[in-house]
C-alpha cells in the first residue's frame, strides 16, 4: 500500500513519486489550497493539494477539502522542496504535492484529539487513539528498544532466558495474591506469581547457572504511579556467586542499557549506602540523590528545651529529631507551610514544627519559646540555618519521622528547583533482615522470606533478630527503586530457621515451600539474583511521571481498565463451572 514512511522523507526524494499511509493529523483548507499533516508511525509529513502544479487535480482538491481529523488515508504525489521550511519536524524541508488522495476509512468526529492535551482517563477509555500521538510512540518505542538491548546484552553473555509458570502457586512478595480457580479441581486455585522468584531458584538448583526472563509478575497491591497490578520485570538469578558478582554484572548491564538507548552516560561505578545511612541522611530507602538537602539530627540538642514531643522522641531509643533545612524557604508564606504539613500528615506526621530565618534575621517559630536563647541558638547554628532559610522539624518514632521527612524533602526538592539535572544511581545495601509488624504480631520480611541473612550461624540469628541485616540490595535511580535482589539462602535447615521467625510453622512452610525446602537438601549451590521494574526503567528513560505512559495498556488508580471495561461480572453459568458463588452482594 506504501512505498515509503511519512516521518522519513527527505531531501534526497525530492522530484520523485511516493506513496503513503497514513492519518491526518491536522487538514487547513485555505481555500482552493488544502495543506493536511499526514502522519504514520515515523512521524508527520506536509501533504499539499493544490490546483496547479500537476495534472487533474480538481479531483484530488475535492477529496482533500472533506479530510478530517484521523481519516485513514493513502496519497501519492511528488516530492518538493518546500518555500517555508518548518524545522520542528524531521521532515521540514519538504512537501509532497498530491496527485491522488484515497480515504481508505473515514474517522467519526473523535472523542478527543492528542492536540487537545485530553485528561487521562479519557486516554485510556480510546487508548487506540492515545497510543497513535507521536509522544506516546516515541515512549513504547523507548520501552521496545530498552527490552531489546537487555536481551541482547544477556544473551552475548549466555544468560538462558526460561519461561516459569504464569498459573502457580503463591509466592510471596509482600503483596496480595491474585488467584485463578482451578476448574478441575474444586475449592482449588492456582495463584498467579508476584515474581518468578521460587522457580528461578529452582532452576540454580537445576543446574542453570544463570538465567534471565522477561517476566510479568502480578500484585493485588495500592496502585500508584510507579506501581501497577501487573508489570514486567527482567528477572535474573546466578549460581555460585557472591553479592559482587552480581552487583558489578547488573550494574555493567545498566550502564550498556542506557548508553544504548537514550545516550546516557551513567556513573563508572555506582555509590552503596546502607539503608541505615539512607534513612539517616535522606528518610528514604531509595533517596533521590540528586536533592542536595540532608537531615540533621538534633535530639541532643533538644532534649534540654521545654517541648515535651521533642523531648519524648529525644529520650526514646526508637524516637527521632531531624531538621530539614531548605535554603531560601523563608519565602513560605504561613498557608504554604500549612501545605507542607499536610503533605508531611500525608506520611503520618502528628505536626510540623519550623523556624523561620527571615532575610533581616529575624526569627519566626512556634517552637522558640520552649528553647533558652543559647540554646536556640546552637540549634539554629547546627542545623545551619542562614538568613532567608527555613528548617522543618520532624519528631517522633524513627520510621515514622523518617518517613515524612523524606517525604518534605522530595516535595521542597521540586518546590524549590533543588533537583539537579542528570542520573543519580546508587545501591543500597544491609537492609534489616526483619520488619516487625505490629498489626500482625510478628515480623516480616523486608525483602522476601528467601534472602540469605549476613550472619555466620542459625543461633546468631535467632539471638539477634532484631538487628539482623540482610544481604539484600537495591538499585535505586533518581528517587525510584529500579531494582531489588539478594544473596538467597541456600540451607535447608537455614531457610526452616528463616520461616520460624517470620512466624510460619513447620506445617504452613511444609504446606507452601515443601518444594522448596526439599530442594535445597540436594546440594544447592550458593546462588543469588535481582529483578528490575522494566516498567520503571522505561518510564524514566522516556521522560515520564507514570509507569502508565510506557505500558500500551494500564490499569487505572482504581485498578480497572477503562478501554476493555475489566474487571467485569460474569454469568453464573461460568461461576459454576468453576465452583464458585459470589459471596458479597455485588454493587
Ligand atoms: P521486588 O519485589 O523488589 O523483588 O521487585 C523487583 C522490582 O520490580 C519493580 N516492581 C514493580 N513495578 C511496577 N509495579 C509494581 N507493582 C512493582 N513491584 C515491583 C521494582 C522492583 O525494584 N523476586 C524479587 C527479586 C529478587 O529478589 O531477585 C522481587 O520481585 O522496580
Ligand atoms: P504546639 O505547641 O502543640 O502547637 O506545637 C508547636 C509546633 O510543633 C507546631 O508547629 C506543631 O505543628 C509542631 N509539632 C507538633 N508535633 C510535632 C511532631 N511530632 N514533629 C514535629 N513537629 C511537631
Amino acid at each position: 500500500m506504501r512505498d515509503h514512511f511519512c516521518g522519513l522523507i527527505d531531501e534526497t526524494l525530492i522530484g520523485q513519486t511516493v506513496t503513503l499511509c497514513g492519518w491526518a493529523d491536522v487538514a487547513r483548507n485555505m481555500g482552493g489550497l488544502v495543506f493536511i499533516d499526514l502522519r504514520d508511525h515515523e512521524g508527520i509529513v506536509q501533504i499539499v493539494a493544490e490546483p496547479s502544479s500537476v495534472e487533474g487535480n480538481a479531483e484530488v482538491l475535492a477529496v482533500a477539502a472533506q479530510i478530517g481529523y484521523e481519516d485513514a488515508l493513502q496519497v501519492t504525489g511528488v516530492v518538493r522542496k518546500r518555500e517555508s521550511v518548518n524545522n520542528k519536524i524531521r521532515t521540514g524541508q519538504i512537501e509532497v504535492v498530491a496527485t491522488r488522495i484515497e480515504v481508505l476509512n473515514k474517522a467519526e468526529p473523535l472523542p478527543f484529539h492528542h492536540h487537545e492535551n485530553p485528561g487521562e482517563d479519557i486516554r485510556l477509555k480510546y487508548r487506540y487513539l492515545d497510543l497513535r500521538a507521536p509522544d506516546m510512540q516515541r515512549k513504547m518505542r523507548t520501552r521496545t528498544r530498552l527490552v531489546a538491548n537487555l536481551r541482547r546484552y544477556l544473551d552475548e553473555r549466555g544468560f538462558q532466558d526460561i519461561e516459569t509458570p504464569i498459573l502457580t502457586k503463591a509466592t510471596p512478595e509482600g503483596a496480595r495474591d491474585f488467584l485463578v480457580p482451578a476448574r478441575m479441581h474444586p475449592g482449588e486455585f492456582y495463584a498467579l506469581p508476584q515474581s518468578p522468584q521460587l522457580f528461578k531458584q529452582i532452576l540454580m538448583m537445576a543446574g542453570f547457572d544463570r538465567y534471565y526472563q522477561i517476566a510479568r509478575c502480578f500484585r493485588d497491591e495500592a496502585l500508584r504511579a510507579d506501581r501497577q497490578l501487573e508489570f514486567t520485570q527482567l528477572d535474573m538469578e546466578f549460581a555460585w556467586v557472591d553479592e559482587k558478582i552480581v552487583q558489578d554484572t547488573v550494574e555493567d548491564m545498566i550502564r550498556e542499557v542506557f548508553r544504548e538507548t537514550i545516550g546516557v552516560e551513567l556513573a563508572s561505578t555506582f555509590p552503596r549506602m546502607t539503608y541505615a545511612e539512607a534513612m539517616r541522611r535522606y528518610g528514604s530507602d531509595k533517596p533521590d540523590l540528586r536533592i542536595a538537602l540532608e537531615f540533621v539530627d538534633v535530639a541532643e540538642l533538644v532534649k534540654g528545651s521545654e517541648f515535651k514531643v521533642f523531648t519524648d522522641a529525644a529520650n526514646d531509643a526508637d524516637g527521632r529529631v531531624v531538621a530539614l533545612r531548605i535554603p531560601g524557604g523563608a519565602a513560605l508564606s504561613r498557608k504554604q507551610i500549612d501545605e507542607y504539613a499536610a503533605h508531611a500528615a500525608k506520611f503520618g506526621a502528628k505536626g510540623l514544627a519550623y523556624v523561620k530565618l527571615d532575610e533581616a534575621g529575624a526569627v519566626n517559630s512556634p517552637i522558640a519559646k520552649f528553647f533558652a536563647d543559647d540554646a536556640f541558638k546552637a540549634l539554629l547554628e547546627a542545623i545551619g540555618l542562614k538568613n532567608g532559610d527555613i528548617a522543618f522539624f520532624g519528631a517522633g518514632a524513627y520510621k515514622t519521622v523518617s518517613d515524612f521527612m523524606g517525604a518534605l524533602r522530595l516535595k521542597a526538592g521540586k518546590d524549590f528547583d533543588l533537583v539537579a539535572a542528570g542520573w543519580a544511581p546508587l545501591w543500597v545495601t544491609d537492609f534489616p533482615m526483619f520488619e516487625w509488624d505490629d498489626e500482625e504480631q510478628r515480623y516480616v520480611a523486608l525483602h522476601h522470606p528467601f534472602t540469605a541473612p549476613a550472619v555466620d550461624s542459625i543461633d546468631d540469628l535467632r539471638a539477634n533478630a532484631k538487628t539482623a541485616v540482610s544481604r539484600g540490595y537495591d538499585m535505586v535511580l533518581n528517587g525510584n527503586e529500579i531494582g531489588g535482589g539478594s544473596i538467597r539462602i541456600h540451607s535447608s535447615k537455614m531457610q526452616s530457621a528463616v520461616f520460624e521467625l517470620l512466624g510460619i510453622g513447620a506445617e504452613e512452610a511444609e504446606a507452601k515451600f515443601g518444594f522448596l525446602l526439599d530442594a535445597l537438601k540436594y546440594g544447592a549451590p550458593p546462588h543469588g539474583g535481582i529483578a528490575f521494574g522494566i516498567d520503571r526503567i522505561a518510564a524514566l528513560m522516556a521522560g515520564s511521571e507514570s509507569i502508565r505512559d510506557v505500558i500500551a495498556f494500564p490499569k487505572t488508580t482504581s485498578a480497572q481498565c477503562l478501554m476493555t471495561g475489566a474487571p467485569s461480572e460474569v454469568p453464573d453459568k461460568q461461576l459454576a463451572e468453576v465452583h464458585i458463588q459470589v459471596r458479597e452482594a455485588k454493587k
